[in-house]
């Protein structure tokens, strides 16, 4: 058991909420403060402001040891202030600190020396310039740390309390050996570190999460060219152990609040500093087109969009999560929007209504594929895993769903009567809608309901690589 120690929480984001709550459950108090009165309220009055599993449990479980607050001098006798407020993008893709710079202004004035600690993803040299600032505000009782949190949403609380590793970079050996004494309950690797390094460790993880998705994309894009089924690919890839089986699923593109931040955060860092950083300008570029191929998947099906009904279900940038930070959905529904379609959306959580004007929200799966010319699955959903039945297949105007997470089996879904489009799985040059293969001259071929590589899948029992 950790000593218990006193916490102070600059966020009641995602980030703070759930540092706060686990840090209660390991045994500290914690006091956490947010700028947003709604959201304060929200949390005084037992109610979480958004999605995430575990979280409610957490909080209601310490509730004894957890506070909320508006007022920042409420921190002053934390022995430790957490700052975990927003860091998004600025027009030039650099990562704006104008929120941490904020808190950095709201630090109460305490008699003894407090450490702060910086759990938002920043640029590599912001804890130099904190310091500096620090100093500049006669506030040189204040140490600085970075350890920057890696939890992802939808298993936040889990990732938390079982990270890979904590990274902590400090200026002092003493300031860093204080923080990891504060996880103590929790074994896993601990990288001590200069504070630099902690913050550079934060976003090469992201950038090569996200190049490993962006890769694997663009083999699935070459998959479907060649007749090769990327979901085999990228199961005989990732069982090689210098690879691995994570992040590694084709699909409609990474998105979220932190990936595309981050990727243009530390593209930008290093073009400030001198370096261009081909490879991260690639992996931004293949995501923006890996979304927008879903609009041509669904033309070679359909023709002209204008008019068509199009269900797009799931809009969560991941199931899990009611956060659309940066969500494929939005981009997807807006060109569907702009090509004329008439786009109706589902999500069991997230509420897309302001953000997608001109789309309109249903409440469930039946009634957003009433009448639709095909329906899109953007967000891997476990209620979308029985979207291929005869129930879904008579309420569309046409049987076709194109497959943006590679969730369904094509064979079931072919054989249920659907037109079927993964990504990077083979499909039949036939196998668009009787009308538009008419319209384009093909001769109608024999049905086929199995790709060409059905058969040598391999070992099934394997799992398929989960992102
Ligand atoms: N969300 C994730 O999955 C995740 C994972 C790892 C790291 N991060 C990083 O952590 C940071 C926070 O992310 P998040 O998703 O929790 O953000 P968020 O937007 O969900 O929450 C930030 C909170 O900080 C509050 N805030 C702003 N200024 C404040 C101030 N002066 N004092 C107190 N509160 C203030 C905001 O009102 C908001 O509630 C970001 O830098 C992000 O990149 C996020």
């Amino acid at each position: 058991m950790a000593e218990s120690r006193t916490i102070g929480v600059f966020g009641a984001g995602w980030v703070g909420l759930v540092t706060g709550g686990c840090l209660a459950e390991l045994g500290h108090k914690v006091i956490v403060r947010d700028v947003v009165p709604d959201r304060v309220a929200a949390l005084q009055a037992g109610r979480l402001p958004f999605h995430e599993p575990d979280l409610p449990e957490v909080l209601a479980r310490n509730s004894g040891r957890i506070r909320y607050t508006l007022d920042a001098d409420e921190l002053a006798g934390a022995d430790v202030l957490f700052i975990c407020v927003q860091t998004p993008p600025t027009y030039s893709g650099d990562a704006d600190l104008s929120y941490v710079w904020s808190a950095l202004d709201d630090l109460p004035r305490a008699e003894r020396r407090q450490l702060l600690v910086m759990k938002s993803t920043v640029p590599v040299g912001t804890g130099e310039k904190v310091r500096a600032a620090l100093e500049a505000r006669s506030l040189a009782n204040v140490g600085y740390v970075s350890n920057p949190e890696f939890l992802a949403e939808g298993t936040a609380v889990r990732d938390f309390m079982n990270p890979d590793r904590i990274v902590i970079g400090a200026f002092a050996p003493e300031d860093a050996a204080f923080v990891e004494s504060l996880y103590v309950g929790i074994e896993t690797p601990v990288v001590q570190t200069d504070v630099a390094s902690a913050e550079m460790i934060k976003l090469a993880a992201n950038a090569f999460l996200s190049t490993r998705i962006s890769f694997i994309n663009e083999i699935a894009n070459v998959c479907e060219l060649v007749g090769a089924d990327v979901e085999s690919v990228a199961q005989g890839v990732g069982l090689d152990h210098r690879l691995g089986p994570h992040f590694f699923r084709a699909g409609v593109g990474w998105g979220g609040s932190c990936f595309g931040k981050d990727v243009s955060a530390l593209k930008q860092l290093a073009g400030n500093s001198g370096y261009h950083f081909q490879l991260l300008a690639a992996v931004i570029e293949v995501n923006e087109l890996q979304k927008r191929r879903v609009i041509a998947k669904l033309e070679k099906h359909l023709g002209r969009l204008r008019g068509k009904t199009i269900a797009v279900l799931g809009l969560a940038f991941k199931p899990n999560t009611d956060d659309l930070r940066d969500a494929p959905s939005l981009v997807i529904a807006s060109r569907l929007l702009a090509e004329g379609a008439v786009v109706r959306t589902w999500d069991p959580v997230a509420d897309a209504r302001e953000r997608l004007q001109g789309a309109t929200q249903c409440d469930n799966i039946l009634e957003t594929v009433r009448g639709a010319d095909a329906a899109v699955i953007v967000t891997e959903w476990n209620e979308l895993r029985d979207l291929a039945s005869e129930q879904v297949r008579e309420e569309m105007a046409r049987p076709l769903i194109i497959d943006g997470r590679n969730l369904l089996d094509p064979q079931a879904t072919r054989l249920a009567g659907f037109a079927y489009e993964g990504v990077g799985r083979p499909t039949s040059p036939f196998e668009a809608l009787p009308e538009v293969a008419e319209r384009e001259g093909a001769a109608k071929p024999p049905v086929r309901v199995s790709g060409p590589v059905e058969g040598v899948r391999g070992n099934r029992e394997v799992p398929p690589a989960r992102n």
